[in-house]
């Protein structure tokens, strides 16, 4: 053990100590020649190792920093990082009490508070899955037995069930439809309105054209926090319509529901108790180390009735402990116990310190907005009601849409190029432009001004040329 912890302590301390540009990666082909990640029949010497692990650090963006604005995750949780490390250190499963007992009532009380912002009551369930993605797949599995207990067992039988999400939903809801054998073309991608929201009346009109042609509607996954243009798809109206046809009602809230810790910014998820389930993913704004997310659910016994088979003639005894085995309500054997790194970083914090966070970032959103507003050369090109701001550089020269696309492209890639600020590119509505994603509480109005200042002189530099 003594060498791994001269070789971490190490690494550790020069990572906190060096400057660096938030991303220096060469492309792919470029670091594959540079770099020797070859195994073979020898084993390596610990000299060898430490080196690999300079270069893993030396190369992969340094997500901690500010400067870091390209993700929905951004910024250092030290209270999770002890929990992560700590983790793997004694290296528990989550499919019965015995292999994880601290971790099984970390997670059990982690369900509980999340439950309870999210407007169910304690008679309500969970289980933290690994990411948004599998969260929202469960949001489908546990809709389709909903509507289809027998799919468990016996398959469609001939049946096509009918999925709705709207058009800014996470991808991840193609993969589920994928996954669970409805098949992608009967994900309903439901229009949206200016501001990136489900429309109430095109979920109606879908949902009456798919019963006109004798299919079964069951899952209306709405969105909170649209990954694009983080928009908060209508919870109260959408929920009417799911009670009218007996249909399931998930919120993928993998990045947006993170603001019900907020007094102040909350409304933007009020109804959320109406729903039938939630993803929540703790590794984006809550700022956990990938992986953390859970899917909760109002109905208790909903996901074990789903989720479960198996496992009873070896792993789930009946003992005195039978209850808090949670591996029944997971579609995971081994699972890691991401609870730790959770509730040592919600001990630390506490829920205030999640409110302040989100109500200074929204704090620093109004401040893009505002920035954007006063410049001639910048447009917002989405609503920024959310941590999430879409915009883009013109410089006001009658430049088609697929030029402006060429030009927000071409600086998104010299600003990567040159070390940051890091930012992406996105599309919304056909307009393409650069997306900012506020997640890390460091944030100030100096990173803001810079990247802006930065945008700006890009582009003045691109559109001279
Ligand atoms: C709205 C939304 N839902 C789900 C996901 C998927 O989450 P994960 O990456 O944790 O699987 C994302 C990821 O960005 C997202 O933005």
């Amino acid at each position: 053990m003594e060498k791994q912890l001269e070789i971490l302590t190490k690494a550790v301390t020069t990572w906190l100590a060096e400057e660096r540009p938030v991303v220096q990666a060469p492309a792919a082909q470029e670091l594959a020649a540079q770099l020797d990640v070859s195994l073979g029949e020898q084993g390596a010497d610990w000299p060898t190792l430490e080196a690999a692990v300079r270069n893993y650090l030396h190369y992969n963006p340094d997500a901690a920093q500010p400067d870091f604005f390209k993700l929905l995750y951004s910024g250092r949780n030290d209270a999770a990082l002890l929990g992560d490390w700590i983790t793997s250190l004694s290296n528990a499963t989550m499919h019965t009490y015995q292999v994880g007992p601290v971790a099984t009532l970390m997670e059990l009380e982690l369900i509980r508070q999340w439950n309870r912002l999210v407007g169910f009551d304690d008679t309500s369930e969970g289980v933290m899955v690994a990411g948004g993605s599998q969260a929202n797949l469960i949001g489908m599995m546990l809709a389709r037995h909903h509507v289809c207990p027998d799919y468990k067992t016996r398959g469609s039988q001939g049946q096509t069930l009918v999925a709705y999400v709207s058009d800014q939903a996470h991808y991840s809801a193609q993969k589920a439809a994928n996954v669970l054998g409805i098949g992608t073309d009967n994900l309903i991608a439901v229009a949206t309105d200016e501001q990136g929201r489900m429309c109430p009346d095109a979920l109606t009109a879908e949902i009456n054209a798919s019963i006109a042609n004798g299919h079964v509607p069951f899952f209306i996954g709405l969105t909170a926090g649209t990954t694009v243009t983080g928009a908060f798809d209508p919870v109260a109206a959408c929920s009417k319509i799911a009670k009218a046809h007996n249909i399931w009602l998930h919120i993928d809230g993998a990045w947006g529901a993170p603001v019900l810790f907020s007094q102040q910014h909350r409304h933007l998820l009020a109804d959320s108790h109406l729903a039938d389930s939630v993803a929540w993913d703790a590794h984006k704004l809550m700022n956990v180390p990938i992986t953390a997310a859970v899917i909760l659910v109002k109905h208790a016994g909903a996901l074990t009735a789903c989720c479960s088979g198996g496992g009873g003639d070896y792993l789930f005894h009946a003992d005195e402990n039978a209850a808090y085995n949670l591996g029944e309500r997971s579609i995971q054997c081994g699972r890691r116990a991401d609870a730790l790194k959770v509730w040592l970083s919600w001990k630390a914090l506490g829920n205030q310190g999640f409110a302040a966070k989100i109500d200074h970032l929204q704090a620093m959103r109004a401040t893009c907005v505002e920035h954007i507003g006063a410049s001639s050369q910048l447009e917002l090109l989405a609503d920024a009601s959310y941590l999430n701001v879409l915009f883009r550089f013109n410089p006001g020269t009658g430049l088609t849409e697929a030029q402006l696309r060429t030009l927000n492209i071409e600086i998104c890639k010299i600003m990567m190029r040159s070390g940051g600020p890091y930012v992406d590119y996105a599309q919304y509505k056909g307009r393409t432009g650069i997306r900012l994603i506020l997640a890390n509480g460091e944030v100030n109005a100096g990173h803001i001004e810079r990247l802006m200042a930065k945008v700006e002189r890009v582009g003045d530099e691109l559109s001279a040329m």
